[in-house]
Parts: C-alpha cells; sequence; structure tokens
C-alpha cells in the first residue's frame, strides 16, 4: 500500500463575504461569512503529500511549479504540534520531512478561490498522513481565512469569534449538500488582464481606511446572517437571491470607500449586474442572484428551472466565438426564446465573456482512494 495521502477539495462562493481582519496572523475575520461549497466535480483542487526519511527537506509543487514552503509552514507546523499532542504517530515519523504536490483542474486565470479549496486539501491529507482528531476549518483558516468553508458541503457559515486567541472562529455546516438539491451556479470568466489588489492586501486597506467598513461589519452583516441562514434552511430563493445581491453590492461599495479605493468589478461586471436586474424585473420575485469576489467574474446563483433562459439570455446578449463556451455540467438552453424580446438590452461586443462553468453546490473535501496520486513512487511530481 502507498504512504502517499491524496485529497481532492471544493471551491466556495460566498453569499456573505468575509472582508476584513481583526487578526492578520491568525486570520480571524471582523466579521461571520456564509457561502456555498460547489461541486468538486466539476472545479477542484487536487492534493497528494508523504513523508520520508530520505526527504531532505519539506517541498511543495503547486500547478507545476514549486513554491516557497512558507506558505505551508504554519499549517503543517499546527498539524505536527497536534499529531505530537495526540501522540497519533511514531516521534520519529514527525521528524521526517514532507513532499506535497497540489493542482487545480480549473485555470487560475479563471481568478477563481484556488486558496480555498488548496488549502482544505492541504489541511485534510495532512491531517490524514499524521492521523489526528481536530477541527480541520480552524486549521484551514490559518492557511487562509475562506478556506475554513470549503471543509463541509453544502452551504457553511463561518462564526467570525470575539477570542483572541481564535479558538471561536471555525466553520459549521447550516446545510448539507442534498438539502436544496435545485441550487445551481453559474460561473462568468470575464476576460480581464488587469491584476486586482490581492484580498489580503485590499481587506488590510479597507479595514484602514474605510469608514463605512464598521456599518457593514457590526450593523448589516449580522442581521444578513440570520436571515440568510433562514432562507437557505427554509429554501426561499427569493429572499436568498436579495441578500446575496446586497452583500455583494455592499462588500464592492465598501473597497470603493477605502483610500485608496479597491476597485475589483469592471464595465463587463456592471454589465452582468444590470442584465440580471433587467432579467428579475420580469418577474415577482428574483429569478437569479450575482455575487462578486475580489475580481470582475460573476457568480449566479440560480435555480435548476431557469437554468436554460437564463444562459440563452446571456448567450444572447454576451455573443462568443468560443466552441467551448459552456464548460462543466450539462446544460440546456432555451427552446423558445422569444422572452429575450422583452429584455431591451443591447448585444454586447463579440467576446466580453471568455467561458462559463455550470455547476452545482457539492460535499466537502473527499480522500481518493484510487491510486490516482500527483507524487510519483519516489515521492516526486509525475511527469505531465
Ligand atoms: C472576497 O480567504 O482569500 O473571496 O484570509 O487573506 O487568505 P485571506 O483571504 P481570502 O479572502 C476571500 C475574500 C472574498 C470573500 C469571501 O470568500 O468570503
Amino acid at each position: 500500500m502507498s504512504d502517499v495521502v491524496t485529497v481532492i477539495a471544493p471551491i466556495n462562493i460566498a453569499v456573505i463575504k468575509y472582508w476584513g481582519k481583526r487578526d492578520e496572523k491568525l486570520k480571524l475575520p471582523l466579521n461571520d461569512s456564509i457561502s456555498g461549497t460547489l461541486d468538486a466535480n466539476v472545479m477542484c483542487s487536487k492534493t497528494s503529500v508523504c513523508a520520508r526519511p530520505e526527504f531532505k527537506e519539506d517541498r511543495i509543487w503547486l500547478n507545476g511549479a514549486e513554491q516557497s514552503k512558507t506558505i505551508l509552514q504554519n499549517c503543517l507546523q499546527k498539524i505536527k504540534d497536534i499529531a505530537c499532542d495526540q501522540q497519533s504517530v511514531e516521534k520519529e515519523f514527525l521528524s521526517w520531512n514532507v513532499h506535497i504536490c497540489s493542482e487545480n483542474n480549473f485555470p487560475t486565470a479563471a481568478g477563481l478561490a484556488s486558496s480555498a479549496s488548496g488549502y482544505a486539501c492541504l489541511v485534510t491529507a495532512l491531517a490524514k498522513l499524521y492521523k489526528i482528531k481536530a477541527d480541520l476549518s480552524a486549521l484551514a483558516r490559518i492557511g487562509s481565512g475562506s478556506a475554513c468553508r470549503s471543509i463541509y458541503g453544502g452551504f457553511v457559515h463561518w462564526h467570525a469569534g470575539i477570542k483572541p486567541d481564535g479558538s471561536d472562529s471555525f466553520a459549521t455546516q447550516v446545510v448539507n449538500t442534498d438539502h436544496w438539491p435545485e441550487m445551481r451556479v453559474l460561473v462568468l470568466v470575464v476576460g480581464d488582464s488587469k491584476k486586482h489588489t490581492s484580498s489580503s492586501i485590499g481587506m488590510k486597506i479597507t479595514a484602514k481606511t474605510s469608514a463605512l467598513m464598521k456599518y457593514r461589519t457590526e450593523i448589516n452583516v449580522p442581521l444578513r446572517v440570520t436571515s440568510m441562514c433562514d432562507a437557505i434552511k427554509q429554501k426561499d430563493f427569493a429572499s436568498f437571491a436579495e441578500i446575496t445581491m446586497k452583500d455583494s453590492n455592499e462588500f464592492h461599495a465598501v473597497c470603493l470607500s477605502a483610500y485608496p479605493p479597491c476597485v475589483y468589478l469592471n464595465d463587463i461586471s456592471h454589465k452582468i449586474i444590470n442584465l440580471i436586474h433587467k432579467y428579475n424585473d420580469l418577474f415577482d420575485s428574483p429569478k437569479v442572484a450575482y455575487t462578486f469576489d475580489a475580481g470582475p467574474n460573476a457568480c449566479l446563483y440560480l435555480l435548476e428551472k431557469d437554468v436554460p433562459n437564463v444562459v440563452s439570455m446571456i448567450k444572447h446578449v454576451f455573443p462568443s466565438t468560443n466552441p467551448d463556451f459552456i464548460k462543466g455540467l450539462p446544460c440546456n438552453e432555451a427552446k423558445n426564446v422569444e422572452f429575450l424580446n422583452n429584455i431591451n438590452f443591447k448585444q454586447e461586443n463579440i467576446d466580453l465573456l471568455k467561458y462559463m462553468i455550470y455547476t452545482k453546490i457539492g460535499d466537502g473535501p473527499k480522500v481518493i482512494d484510487n491510486g490516482e496520486h500527483l507524487l510519483n513512487v519516489n515521492g516526486y511530481p509525475l511527469e505531465k
């Protein structure tokens, strides 16, 4: 049997955003946040780890390139400390160095939260390697805040906590993967070469300079978190959608109120926002919710029954020459597109959207036992 442990882990897309830290080092947030975990069969990180006496140092490879081991040091040390306390493995095993190889199955250019799936994967794999029993969400959080929410499937709530040591800052599941089986997600990847301020730096500037931030974290988010949990539990899509869009808009408004401002949305993002509002206005209650992270790509939450119309509308408004425009799950388009005449929306220039990914809510990290590791028998990355 191989001594390599391999795990796949999902990304998550927040519907109540985490933005701002109360402790930089421990990655403790200023506010609670809530996200949907996306199907790892469509988008995931995969990580293989192994420890051997002959390894000269800890090494980590990410998407084919070796990285500085500083990115894993915090999580690795914490897990080794727990293993030592729990005496879960031999002392000698703890002294061996580790090799880690990790890959995302989605293009990094998609600008999606690969650090969340990456750290959820790393922590789950190391916890298995060192046989520890611990709250993996709190360990993943040390790598990247939002990673703590990728430890569970379904919809997940990250509790900010108030304790200085962070012991009350962890994620819990709001509902499991099967609770709202009709929920779907369309990720619209916007062609954009601009390098945006990283989340960590953006949060720091915003927390330090935005006068609106306090109002968001202390007043608005706590109210929204309660209503969002209720909306999810009751499968109330209209409330879910309204809260999601309002929180995304407020998050970006707060970013704009930083000094200097953090600008993540671009013209195409705003065109998508307008389109979704125009579409929703055709109905009594919203059918689609947009949300944007620290970049211009849109994530649309919607129910399965509305997917054909929404996909046809997007393809109509944002014409594409990409033959592989829709990736992910098999996706039907509307047979009758007459409703498009009711949306007085001009067709945009060609190829403003690079492609879209169609996916759904999925499970948390999974240990892979089919032997398909990323490290070879010598513990080095497989040649591609
Ligand atoms: C906009 O988790 O990437 O996606 O804790 O500094 O690693 P660090 O930040 P990160 O921030 C994610 C911010 C967000 C909103 C969210 O996912 O809640």
